[in-house]
């Protein structure tokens, strides 16, 4: 079975300390993950080696970065490399989720080049796409999030593309309590999946998790990754409360 992931998304949120406590209280909750079953927090940037220590290589459980730049190094003031992350460790890395694309005008050509870095270095780019609430309107989400994997992965060989996590995260349901519904997820999952089998074959299709996000909460999860194309969350707001977050993470297929 492909992998199923349960990913907080921590944003710009919590001090170090109040992290700390967080994450110690959510990795000490999570009881025994099966072979096939992962939780992933992306903490930001200052906490990512303190984290790492304080998972102590419980298994199945990792630390994500929340972004990295897309040169492998130089006169780029703030900005935090793929070199960087391999050399404290770092194994997963969110590429693209929305609120860069569209806050920092990351372009689709951008984020290849972020994702071939990841691979480069053996990090698991969580790669994000997901449309806009007036392309859901006109009825054309499927072709514009087949243009962002389009546009950002498929340059990649059916081996690379495999090692990519895939979340869809449709805007309009980001932090607004809007979850699209099951049916919804599944559809564009299973379209994405679609999509992924015509470009490099089923096997590698069947092999990629793609991960819902967007208002998934302790009480809808077990639904939504319910669906057969769906294979866990990525979650902002309930990844920051360890209840919550402990419920999701019980929901994983
Ligand atoms: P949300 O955020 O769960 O707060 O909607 C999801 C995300 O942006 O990854």
């Amino acid at each position: 079975m492909r992998k199923q992931i349960a990913a907080a998304n921590w944003k710009m949120n919590k001090t170090f300390q109040d992290g700390k406590e967080l994450l110690e209280t959510i990795v000490n909750g999570i009881g025994n993950l099966s072979s096939d079953q992962q939780v992933i927090f992306a903490v930001p940037f200052p906490y990512l080696m303190e984290s790492n220590k304080s998972i102590n290589n419980k298994p199945n459980v990792f630390i994500s970065a929340q972004n990295c730049h897309h040169k492998t190094a130089g006169a780029f003031t703030g900005e935090v490399s793929v070199d960087m992350l391999d050399s404290i460790g770092i194994k997963y890395c969110v590429v693209g989720h929305s609120e860069r694309r569209e806050y920092f005008h990351e372009s689709n050509a951008e984020l290849a080049e972020k994702v071939n870095l990841c691979l480069s270095k053996s990090i698991t780019p969580i790669f994000c796409c997901g449309e806009p609430l007036n392309i859901r309107e006109e009825g054309i989400q499927n072709s514009f999030v087949e243009k962002q994997l389009n546009d950002s992965l498929f340059h990649l060989d059916a081996e690379a593309v495999q090692k990519v996590v895939i979340a869809y995260e449709p805007i309009w349901a980001i932090g607004t309590g809007k979850t699209a519904t099951s049916d919804q997820a599944q559809e564009m999952h299973a379209h994405l999946r679609t999509v992924l089998a015509q470009k490099f074959g089923k096997q590698v299709a069947d092999h990629v998790s793609i991960l819902y996000g967007g208002s998934v909460k302790g009480a809808n999860a077990k639904e939504i990754f319910s669906q057969p194309d769906v294979d866990g969350g990525l979650v902002g707001g309930a990844s920051l409360i360890s209840a919550e977050f402990l419920q999701i993470i019980s929901a994983l297929k």
